[in-house]
């Protein structure tokens, strides 16, 4: 199969090229993203492969269709970036990776949750300059706080063993309970109650019309005050401008995003030289209080390699007609 890949980085081709080795697609790498703009570029092509930030909207499905392409294929898990109606009414099957290394998302989740605490991001520009001093880098012991979850899936779960493993109390909201959370000691709570209990939240369900803004003023006013907001799940969660409030007003104590609502005008390019045209975001990127790392949580070796693997054999399996009924998004 003759297959385009959208927003390609150099990091990613090497693994798609040694997962190939198994399939024998032909591959084409594209850095352009997807818009209805980019979409011709796939002429030619049977089926096409993108990422978390390239929309499928109605027009770029549009496009794709007038083209002859109705088969793409995610290389992530989420798919909120996909018009499902317009895809269903093209007639266009969208495929996804439905699992890799839950640990690479929720590890670095503990990765922005331990900077922000003991304050290693700040620690480390100081000692840069010689500067050995500890004022305001006090932070706190993790063993024995309340770590709430909203997401207990597979990289909520992940989470929840490593904050067990520290000592915490974890706390979770999900639709579905995990009973292998509760046998762990993982405690469910309604959503209020939760938010109120937390010490410290974390985010791990999709973002769907339910969830969207699922962290806004009135949830961030139940929250403790000087709480720690984390979220490696997708920027739609959070009501921007008001964890913004929040963090300034300190009902939070700390931010911590590897997501950002608009992210995809600005994550996975380099902005140093230019003026970040985005108010909130430029001033999230200031706060010593807040992290942002642009979408990375997926970023380890392990994962691209189980990425990789899982879009080509996604692929094989449509020509094969076998496809596991948990990749299909659309089709
Ligand atoms: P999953 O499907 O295994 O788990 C999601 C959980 O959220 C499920 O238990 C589900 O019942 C729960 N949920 C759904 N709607 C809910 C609601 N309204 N309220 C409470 N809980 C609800 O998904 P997984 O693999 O754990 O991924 C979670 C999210 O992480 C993805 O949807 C994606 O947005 C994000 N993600 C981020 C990455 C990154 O690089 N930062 C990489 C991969 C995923």
């Amino acid at each position: 199969m003759k297959i385009a890949f959208f927003s390609c980085h150099p990091y990613e081709q090497s693994f798609l090229e040694a997962a190939n080795a198994n399939h024998r697609h032909q591959l084409t790498f594209l850095s352009q993203s997807l818009s209805p703009e980019t979409a011709p570029l796939a002429a030619g092509h049977q089926a096409i492969c993108v990422f978390v930030n390239d929309q499928l909207n109605t027009p770029t499905l549009q496009t794709l269709a007038n083209l002859g392409i109705r088969l793409v294929a995610l290389r992530c898990t989420g798919y909120n970036q996909v018009d499902i109606l317009a895809a269903q009414q093209l007639g266009v099957r969208i495929l996804r990776v439905p699992t890799y290394s839950p640990h690479s998302v929720a590890e670095h989740a503990v990765a922005l949750l331990l900077a922000l605490n003991r304050k290693t991001h700040l620690a480390y520009q100081r000692t840069k300059r010689n500067n050995f001093t500890l004022d305001g880098l006090m932070g706190f012991d993790l063993y024995g706080k309340r770590v709430g979850l909203i997401g207990t899936g597979k990289i909520g779960t992940a989470f929840a063993r490593i904050m067990l493993g520290f000592g915490c109390h974890v706390l979770a909201y999900d639709k579905v309970r995990s009973a292998v959370l509760q046998q762990l000691g993982v405690e469910y709570l309604p959503l209020n109650e939760l938010l109120a209990e937390a010490d410290i939240l974390s985010l791990h369900c999709p973002l769907t019309s339910e969830t969207h803004h699922i962290i806004d003023a009135s949830a961030l006013a139940r929250m403790k005050p000087g709480a720690y907001l984390i979220n490696t799940s997708r920027g739609g969660l959070l009501d921007t401008p008001a964890v913004l409030a929040a963090i300034h007003s300190g009902k939070l104590g700390a931010l911590g995003v590897d997501v950002y609502e608009l992210e995809d005008n600005f994550f996975f390019s380099d902005w140093s030289e230019k003026e970040l045209p985005d108010l909130d975001l430029n001033v999230l990127t200031h706060l010593p209080n807040v992290i942002v790392t642009s979408h990375q949580g997926f970023f380890t070796r392990e994962a691209m390699q189980q990425i990789a693997n899982t879009t080509l054999n996604n692929l094989t399996y449509v020509e094969q007609q076998h496809l596991p009924e948990d990749c299909v998004v659309v089709g």
